[in-house]
């Protein structure tokens, strides 16, 4: 089994690992990290969605071997101490119903606002089109991320 080396949410982790194993499984199988979500096997929702070496991908639509190398942020490395601020816009916009695609939404956010931090309506929803929604709850979700843009440029 091949080797990797990965650093997820600022810890290095090495495992044997089958070369056939997705990230996502490695991510919550292996490691146990469980925040990120599978909510499909077609690769259209966007629950997996994690940064790798800073850009959202989704993790089902990766191998773990590909990740060998790289840098894993997951939703449970995005708080530090407190709530991210697209975390915070999404609990006071009610940006999240069930909260199951919640995990891959912020991370598709989080890389919309660091490539675009004053993205228009249109620009929000085009960033966060590969993230299904089953609530229908996307009114809140971009105004969530609205939000989270003017707070986090002061
Ligand atoms: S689980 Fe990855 S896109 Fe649905
Ligand atoms: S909040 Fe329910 S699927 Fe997104």
């Amino acid at each position: 089994m091949p080797r990797i080396e990965v650093t997820v949410d600022d810890t290095t982790y090495a495992d044997d690992v089958e070369p056939r194993t997705l990230l996502v499984h490695y991510l919550r199988d292996t490691l146990g990290l469980t925040g990120t979500n599978i909510g499909c096997d077609t690769s259209n929702c966007g629950a997996c969605t994690v940064l790798v070496d800073g850009r959202s991908a989704k993790s089902c639509t990766m191998l773990a071997v590909q990740a060998d190398g790289r840098e894993i942020r997951t939703i449970q490395g995005v708080a530090n101490g407190e709530w991210h601020p697209i975390q915070a816009a999404f609990h006071t916009e009610h940006g999240l119903q069930c909260g199951y695609c919640t995990p891959g939404m912020i991370m598709s956010s989080i890389d919309l606002l660091e490539q675009n931090p004053d993205p228009t309506d249109d620009e929000i929803r085009e960033g966060i089109e590969g993230n299904l929604c089953r609530c229908t709850g996307y009114q809140n979700i971009v105004k969530a991320v609205r939000t989270a843009a003017t707070n986090m440029r002061g």
